[in-house]
């Protein structure tokens, strides 16, 4: 199978010397692409800004920074992918306007940043997407983790969610470990306890590609 996969954090640059972020450290994405690889499939990785090494065995590897820049890039190969897997921790939100010289600071105590809503790449492809094409997502939720990955699943047309408690220190995020649920969109709940991401990748994937 094509599966392309998106992993890591974006940024939202303010200035030529900041920028909006988050502690997504791209490990669950890049262990989903070398347990993609591992198990045989033609693998795509589309990466944020990360400090690890991408997987041996890719078919491709992009790199972006924006949540702009990973929309086009995701949506033109989506077209031709069997499964898409969006690890990817996507910016929400970001500068109405770049300045293109660096902010200076100003009297005022209070500074004011205006933000708008970046494009929600999985719900795009939600909307393009044929019944053969297998759309995966992830949701890092700190509270009501069922709850709101339900909402996502639906309202993004997926066909899987994987919840992901990103409040706790021992998994998520910048961690090495992860517990997640996987929710089907026909009703299939798959509770997968505590481990490293590297095997949790490997049941991920097994799952998501066995159609
Ligand atoms: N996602 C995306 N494009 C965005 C934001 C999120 O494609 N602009 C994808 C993520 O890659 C993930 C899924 O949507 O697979 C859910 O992301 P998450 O951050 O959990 O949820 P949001 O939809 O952003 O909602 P909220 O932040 O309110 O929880």
């Amino acid at each position: 199978m094509k599966i392309l996969i998106t992993a890591g954090p974006t940024r939202e640059k303010i200035d030529p010397v900041r920028f909006i972020t988050n502690f997504s450290s791209g490990k669950m994405g890049y262990s989903l692409a070398a347990a993609a690889v591992k198990a045989g499939h033609k693998v795509t990785l589309v990466s944020g800004p990360v400090s690890i090494v991408e997987p041996a065995g890719l078919s491709a590897f992009i790199s972006v920074e924006s949540a702009a820049e990973m929309a086009d890039t995701v949506k033109r190969l989506s077209l031709e992918s069997d499964v898409v897997i969006m690890a990817a921790a996507v910016a929400d939100y970001r500068p109405v306007k770049m300045e293109l010289q660096k902010i200076k600071k100003h009297n005022d105590d209070n500074m004011h940043l205006e933000l708008e809503k970046t494009e929600d790449i999985i719900a795009s492809l939600g909307k393009i997407k044929n019944d053969n094409q297998v759309l995966a997502g992830f949701a890092a939720e700190t509270q009501n983790l069922k709850e709101n990955a339900l909402k996502k699943l639906k309202a993004k047309n997926l066909d899987w969610i994987i919840a992901n408690d990103v409040s706790k220190k021992d998994r998520g995020f910048d961690s090495d470990k992860n517990a997640v649920t996987m929710y089907s969109r026909n009703g299939t709940v798959i509770d997968m306890p505590l481990e490293d991401k590297k095997e949790l990748a490997e049941k991920i994937i097994s799952i998501i590609s066995s159609k």
